[in-house]
């Protein structure tokens, strides 16, 4: 009920007292206002517009004329058609209540009153920050807006062009003249910009843009060039980066240890293989005193290698020996590998590898295993060879001896000895247990029959110490003679190994290999010579062993 009552009276009293005039209008200083009353225009103009505030007339219309009140002549423009009105040039004391009273022909008076409310427009708009050495994550900042002329204003903060809400980070306070934003980040640089308004006027301020330190961030090493090994004498740059603001200063360390040079980057010209390790930047920021160190990178100097040199355990390897050749070089070893034939050895029954391939070792030389011996020793950035020659000494062995087994009075014995022996053998020929001479040929000529025998070459190598014999036996005969072939035994050969430290020993003669060829040249009866004056008889065991010798040789040859 009561309520009621109050909102009739109100809608009564608006009626009553605004009358053809809204209830109020507003108007900046200095500025225009109208005060428009809601009539029509009317054709039929009225008998008399009366405007006045308090008790000063502001202007009267009618058939006599206008009258304009001394303080509004020039400052107003009166509509006659429809009763409005327009105010110039404000002023803050032209604040109140405007009244019209309209007389129209032939009707009633209409009237209607006004509230002018007169406010400064809003200028000098400034945006005030509390601090200007911000850091990120560690400082808050005020924004403070403030603006002159400022009644009834509101407060519009914008980053960038978007505006800023109230959120965890963003506080508004003081009506929304007060940004504060609680730990800072590096996104919050701005620029920020206030905006005041009040109802007759808006100003902006100028932008603000906050200076924000931050990091150093994610320190970066970078090496140029990027190598996992360098020569000795070679040139690297190190350079280190990371975003910060202000721009990081930078140290640098090696295996942890601070070096002292300072800067983004360092330029190692010439660098030893004493510069190797672990470098690391730190990048440091003076403003937020924060530290980042890099991800260590690792440079290798090394030297190249040189020097590469091979020695052997023996200067005369001989078969059967075990010999260890080694090989050596100046300068960092990685890898060292042996070759033969372009070949890559390999550990067998034979090879053994010592001190990861720095020893090739034989354990039972062949000589098969004569050869040249690549070692080739290298380090990321160098490979050297060398290579070693091994001849394996052995025999004599296989003594032959070519030469006619019958010739004709008068004419030139010629023998030729020949054995496998490394070196090659001595040769010396005998006959009758008188030494002939000491070369692989003998030569006789105008043969007499004093000459025909058997003559028995002897090869001995002056390293194994070993002499092995065959011999041939040869018949002169009369000029008028022939004889064939056949009917004499062309003895020769073979295969005699003496021992010398085995003389005092068993000595065999070795007889009646018959029906045996040992090689091609009509070869009859071997004989296995030591000392063909202590002939004796096998035993089965015996005869195996030359068995087996003899299939040997039939092999070899
Ligand atoms: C009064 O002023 C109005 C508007 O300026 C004008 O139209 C009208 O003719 C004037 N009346 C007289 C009587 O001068
Ligand atoms: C300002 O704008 C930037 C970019 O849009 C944003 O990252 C940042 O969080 C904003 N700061 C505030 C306080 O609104
Ligand atoms: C460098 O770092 C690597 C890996 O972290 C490490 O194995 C090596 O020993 C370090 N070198 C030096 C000289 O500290
Ligand atoms: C940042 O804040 C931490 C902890 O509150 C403080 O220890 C540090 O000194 C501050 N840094 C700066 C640059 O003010
Ligand atoms: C070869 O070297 C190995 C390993 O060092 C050693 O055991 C062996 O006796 C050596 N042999 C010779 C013949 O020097
Ligand atoms: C062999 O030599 C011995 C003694 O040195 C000698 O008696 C013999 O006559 C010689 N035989 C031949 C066929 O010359």
């Amino acid at each position: 009920m009561c309520v009621k009552v109050i909102i009739l009276c109100a809608t009564f009293g608006l009626v009553s007292g605004a009358g053809v005039l809204p209830d109020s209008v507003d108007a900046a200083l200095g500025g225009t206002v109208m005060f428009t009353t809601s009539l029509a225009p009317t054709q039929t103009p009225f008998i008399s517009i009366s405007w006045s505030t308090g008790t000063k007339n502001i202007i009267t219309s009618n058939a006599g004329g206008n009258f304009t009140g001394p303080e509004y002549e020039g400052r107003i423009t009166l509509f006659i058609s429809t009763g409005s009105l327009e105010l110039r040039n404000v002023a803050l004391s032209d604040t109140g209540q405007y009244r019209v009273n309209i007389i129209p022909a032939g009707a009633a008076a209409i009237v209607g009153s006004i509230i002018l409310n007169v406010y400064e427009p809003v200028s000098n708009v400034r945006v005030t920050v509390s601090s200007s050495d911000l850091v990120e994550f560690n400082s808050s900042v005020t924004l403070s807006c403030s603006a002159a002329g400022a009644s009834l204003t509101t407060f519009l903060w914008l980053n960038g062009s978007i505006e800023v809400t109230a959120s965890d980070r963003g506080h508004l306070t003081d009506g929304g003249a007060t940004l504060t934003i609680t730990t800072v980040g590096r996104y919050d640089q701005g620029p920020f910009t206030c905006k005041v308004s009040n109802l007759v006027s808006s100003n902006i301020s100028d932008p603000v843009q906050l200076s924000i330190n931050y990091g150093p961030d994610g320190a970066i090493l970078s090496i140029s060039p990027l190598l996992d090994y360098y020569e000795e004498g070679s040139d690297v740059s190190l350079s280190c980066s990371a975003d910060s603001r202000p721009a990081a200063q930078f140290k640098w360390l090696l295996n942890g240890e601070l070096l002292s040079f300072t800067g983004a980057q360092i330029q190692m010209i010439n660098i030893q293989t004493s510069q190797s390790g672990n470098y690391s930047c730190q990048a440091f920021n003076s403003k937020t005193l924060r530290y980042k160190t890099s991800q260590p990178a690792s440079i290798s100097v090394l030297r190249r290698i040189t020097n590469i040199h091979v020695e052997s355990s023996s200067n005369e390897p001989i078969e059967g020996t075990s010999v260890n050749i080694t090989c050596d070089a100046s300068g960092p070893i990685f890898t060292r590998k042996w070759l033969i034939n372009e070949q890559e050895l390999n550990p067998s029954e034979n090879i053994v590898f010592y001190d990861q391939k720095r020893v090739l070792s034989f354990t039972v030389l062949k000589r098969k295993d004569s050869g040249k011996y690549v070692c080739e020793i290298s380090n990321p950035i160098s490979t050297q060879t060398t290579v070693y020659t091994l001849s394996v000494i052995y025999g004599p062995e296989n003594v032959q001896i070519s030469g006619p087994k019958e010739i004709q009075v008068d004419k030139t014995v010629k023998l030729t000895c020949f054995s496998d022996s490394v070196p090659a053998a001595n040769y010396t020929w005998i006959k009758n247990g008188t030494v002939l001479t000491q070369s692989s040929e003998y030569i006789k000529s105008m043969a007499g029959s004093s000459d025909s025998g058997q003559y028995i070459c002897r090869a001995s190598n002056e390293i194994t110490k070993k002499t092995s014999e065959a011999a041939h036996t040869v018949f002169v005969s009369a000029a008028q003679e022939s004889l064939s072939a056949g009917a004499i035994a062309g003895i020769t050969v073979a295969l005699l190994v003496v021992v010398a430290g085995a003389a005092a020993g068993g000595f065999h003669v070795y007889k009646h290999q018959k029906d045996r060829r040992l090689s091609k040249n009509s070869l009859k009866e071997q004989h296995v010579y030591e000392n063909p004056s202590t002939a004796h008889n096998f035993n089965t065991d015996e005869e195996n062993v030359y068995e087996n010798d003899l299939n040997a040789y039939d092999r070899h040859l």
